[in-house]
């Protein structure tokens, strides 16, 4: 059965695992309640620069933010664009929240639920950048189009982004490595991968610093990670 609902291509069933891991901390609840309300992406009607940051910018999204370190520190080397996460774990949502607090980003808005959802109310061509890093492998074969990297949310990616725009995506998962560049080769006419040769993959690009998610890939685990870049044609 198709993990699509309502035959919305970009409307996946069930393709985030957990939304609650340990209680959050009293710190962390304080800050879902008080700041999260202020910087949330709202709930309806279209997603544009100008009504989250009261004018146009460039304008980035991050799907899955994990714990927010990539988004905090892309929002903050980059005070003058806005920046989007969306994420439906809550306490990852917490410790980003505690990144914007911390480093006074008042660049960030934050979605607490389906990265999908938000972006299909961004009017196409609006994004600048979108970064996917290791989402979730769904690594049995039964479970592939519960991948996010999957014909109909790449094809939202494309629609989103601008011309000249950038997707960065990155995993180390083997299974998800072959599945996405799959997926990507279908997009061959949408998406340009700004590669040059092995070390384009293997290699950590600048301005993509690394996060807890993946250092512990590498130093407990053993992964290779590996880093693609595609430009929206
Ligand atoms: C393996 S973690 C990686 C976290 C982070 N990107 C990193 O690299 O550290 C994958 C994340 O994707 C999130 N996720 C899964 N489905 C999602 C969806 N539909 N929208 C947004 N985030 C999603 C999960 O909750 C999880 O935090």
């Amino acid at each position: 059965m198709s993990a699509y609902k309502d035959g919305d291509p970009t409307t996946l069933g069930r393709l985030y695992g957990r939304s609650q891991g340990k209680p959050l901390r009293t710190g962390q609840q304080q800050l879902v309640e008080t700041l999260l309300p202020q910087i949330a992406v709202p709930a309806e009607g279209a997603v544009t620069a100008e009504r989250l940051f009261g004018a146009d910018r460039p304008l980035h999204f991050e799907i899955g933010f994990g714990g927010g370190e990539h988004l905090a520190y892309r929002a903050d080397l980059l005070p003058d664009h806005g920046f989007i996460g969306a994420e439906p774990f809550v306490n990852g949502v917490a410790q980003a929240l505690a990144h914007v607090r911390e480093g006074g980003l008042a660049n960030v808005r934050l979605h607490h639920g389906d990265a999908l959802e938000v972006l299909r109310r961004i009017p196409d061509r609006s994004l600048a950048m979108l970064y996917l890093l290791h989402p979730d492998p769904w690594p049995k074969n039964k479970h592939a189009k519960r991948r996010m990297m999957n014909d109909g949310p790449v094809a939202l990616f494309a629609d989103k982004l601008k011309p000249g725009g950038e997707f960065r995506f990155g995993t180390d998962h083997p299974v998800y490595l072959r599945h996405a560049l799959m997926v990507m080769r279908r997009f061959a006419d949408r998406f340009e991968w700004l590669v040059k040769g092995r070390a384009s993959w293997e290699n950590r690009p600048s301005g993509w610093p690394e996060t807890r998610y993946e250092r512990k890939a590498r130093t407990v685990f053993g992964h290779e990670v590996w880093y693609f870049r595609f430009r929206r044609r």
